[in-house]
């Protein structure tokens, strides 16, 4: 694994956006895993002025979604299907139809998660996937103590997890209890992984997913064993690490 220290977030957002905009360059119908949360925000803005100003052509382009609060359609602002619409989608050139979230109000669970791995298969795989990680390690929805075989899945979300999000809902009883998620397997399956950490929040689960013990107590310690995974994180996020380590320099290779 490689990291990139970012000096604040907005020099993550950039480093974070030339990766995913180098890869629509050589690869012009690659296939992208994306991601919501705060965090990517800043990448998908930098994305949308490059595309403003001709620089990158997503029309080829494909993504697919890592998760979706089940229940929720794709028109509540709460949905990950609107999330994106609105903070990429919307404001470049891929087609609408070459994008896939799970359908959150899919009748049978089951048959949607087959679905939607199917959907992965079927576009050859993801090129680069980005990803978020939470406090607690998690990538995706898949919370400590997941499995690490799994593919595309139904989960409870954790009361952390849901009191974590219910900033965003007007009560914890509007938020989802339930949500789908790629699982570790289908990360681990991407050729590149692109992991993006900002804040001091997240200096913890930095700390123990790369530099503890690859563990299903940390979901993503698992991507130490990938073969091509990119951290960038700021220097909030990589204070532990920085202090346990004594590592200095700006980049990392192991
Ligand atoms: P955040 O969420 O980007 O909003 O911090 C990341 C995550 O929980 O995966």
């Amino acid at each position: 694994m490689k990291i990139y220290a970012a000096k604040d977030y907005a020099d993550l957002s950039r480093k974070a956006a030339n990766i995913i905009s180098a890869q629509v360059i050589m690869k012009p119908n690659a296939v992208l895993g994306l991601a919501t949360g705060s965090t990517p925000v800043g990448a998908y803005k930098q994305l949308i002025e490059w595309y403003n100003k001709g620089d990158i052509d997503f029309s080829q382009t494909f993504s697919i979604n890592l998760d979706e609060y089940q229940g929720l359609s794709g028109e509540h602002d709460q949905s990950y299907r609107y999330f994106m619409n609105h903070n990429l989608f919307h404001h470049i050139n891929i087609k609408i139809e070459n994008t896939n979230v799970p359908n959150g109000l899919a009748e049978d669970a089951a048959t949607e998660c087959l679905r939607y791995n199917n959907i992965i298969k079927t576009l050859g795989g993801i090129d680069l996937q980005l990803l978020g990680i939470g406090g607690n390690g998690h990538i995706g929805f898949n919370e400590p103590g997941s499995a690490f075989e799994k593919e595309t899945h139904l989960v409870t979300l954790t009361d952390q997890t849901r009191q974590s999000n219910a900033r965003f809902f007007s009560s914890i009883d509007e938020v989802p209890t339930h949500a789908f998620t790629m699982g570790i397997k289908s990360i681990m399956s991407a050729k590149k992984v692109l992991l993006l950490a900002t804040g001091n929040a997240k200096a913890q689960a930095l700390y123990d997913s790369f530099f503890g013990p690859v563990t299903p107590g940390v979901p993503a310690s698992i991507l130490q064993l990938h073969n091509d995974c990119i951290v960038i994180a700021d220097e909030a996020a990589l204070s532990l690490i920085r202090e346990k380590t004594g590592w200095e320099s700006v980049t990392y290779d192991n």
